[in-house]
């Protein structure tokens, strides 16, 4: 699959085997960067060939993803004699990619790029779109660029090796994109869910690829996000609030699933949403969410307020994108704390039973 984007046109490859890895050649002018825990998971099998002065190893956690691991990961590429012509491989989640992706971007104003997610998250959602994101003091995702990769390179059999945690992350964003397609993507989702559990890997290889065939219709027309691309951003707006007052216990996707609930009850309770449509999509969701709602401090009023910071929105009215009756997206700004409220209930509610 390309993807257009103003600076370059990109690849994405989907293989279902490492024999792209297992053929890497790394010159002298290429730098490593990878996840921590994929490399001890994989050293032995793909990554023992690496020479060790050209392999940066990554531990993905939020307090990383910031401009000091950056500049690190620079100032050891400095070192690279062919400096404009330094190539980058990066092998991760969505943690990575946004480092990695920042320093391709600001070294020598912008180097080669190969990327290959190794979450599923990042492998149907994050890869594509070209955002690259740092967390600064307290503030997520507050510095950033825009720079894809020369290359994505997707791996499958790595799927299988992630956490319960992660995986199900990874198939928040899945059911998302598929919500969002309206009423086929449900069905599809509802007849295969149980196979992307299983992690199947035929299956979660046409899931990827659907994923990101029509995440790319969205940033292609709108690559630097000042408009269509607010579409992807359904279910975000609740979800970031998740993420953030759980302290990233609940990972991305996960709050995402969670921030979907919150925005279909929402519509249902405008009769924008027939309540036989809401109920399928919860189905398909509480098989894919297992978070321990007691262990997290869930915090209505913190959870409003970290609405109100998320930087979408813009006056003192809240904005979320909500499904409308014909399961098309819309852009909402008179979203009423109340509404809101009573949606975040019904979600705890059913949580704490679960
Ligand atoms: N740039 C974007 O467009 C964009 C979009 C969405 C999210 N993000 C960012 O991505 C991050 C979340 O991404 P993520 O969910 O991929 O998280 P992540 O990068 O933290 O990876 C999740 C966990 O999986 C481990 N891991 C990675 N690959 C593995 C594998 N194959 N087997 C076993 N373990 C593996 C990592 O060590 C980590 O513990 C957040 O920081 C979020 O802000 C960026
Ligand atoms: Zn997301």
């Amino acid at each position: 699959m390309i993807i257009k984007a103003s600076s370059k046109d990109y690849e994405v490859i989907v293989n279902n085997n490492f024999d792209v890895i297992e053929k890497l050649q790394i010159d002298k002018d290429t730098y490593v960067v990878i996840d921590k825990k994929l490399y001890n998971i994989y050293v032995e099998r793909l990554f023992n060939k690496i020479p060790k002065d050209q392999l940066y190893i990554f531990e993905s956690i939020e307090e990383n993803k910031t401009i000091e691991s950056a500049l690190q990961i620079c100032e050891i590429m400095t070192n690279i004699p062919a400096k404009r012509n330094a190539k980058l491989i990066s092998f991760g989640g969505g943690i990575v990619q946004d480092v990695t992706g920042f320093v391709a971007n600001v070294l020598y104003r912008g180097i080669h790029w190969t990327f290959y997610p190794t979450t599923l998250l990042a492998a149907c959602d994050s890869c594509i779109g070209g955002k690259t994101s740092l967390n600064y003091k307290k503030f997520k995702n507050l510095l950033g660029t825009f720079y894809p990769p020369d290359q994505i390179q997707i791996c499958t059999p790595f799927f299988k090796s992630l956490s319960e945690k992660d995986f199900e992350s990874g198939l928040g964003e899945v059911v998302k994109f598929n919500v969002m397609y309206g009423e086929k993507g449900i069905k599809k989702v509802e007849e295969n869910i149980n196979l992307l559990l299983a992690r199947d890997e035929k299956t979660l290889e046409e899931f990827v690829y659907n994923s990101l065939a029509f995440k790319k219709a969205f940033i292609e027309q709108d690559e630097f996000d000042r408009g269509i691309r607010i579409h992807l951003n359904y279910a975000h707006t609740f979800g970031h609030a998740f993420e953030t007052m759980s302290n990233y216990v609940i990972p991305h996707g996960t709050a995402v699933a969670m921030g979907m609930i919150v925005a279909n009850r929402i519509s249902l309770m405008r009769g924008w949403l027939k309540e036989s449509i809401v109920n399928r999509i919860e189905n398909v969701i509480w098989k894919i969410i297992h978070v321990d709602i007691q262990s997290i401090p869930m915090n209505m009023d913190v959870i409003m307020a970290a609405i109100r910071k998320d930087k979408k929105q813009t006056s003192t009215d809240l904005t979320a994108v909500l499904m409308k009756p014909d399961m098309s997206l819309l852009v909402v700004h008179d979203v009423k704390t109340s509404e809101i409220k009573t949606a975040i209930t019904y979600l705890f509610d059913n949580l704490r039973r679960k």
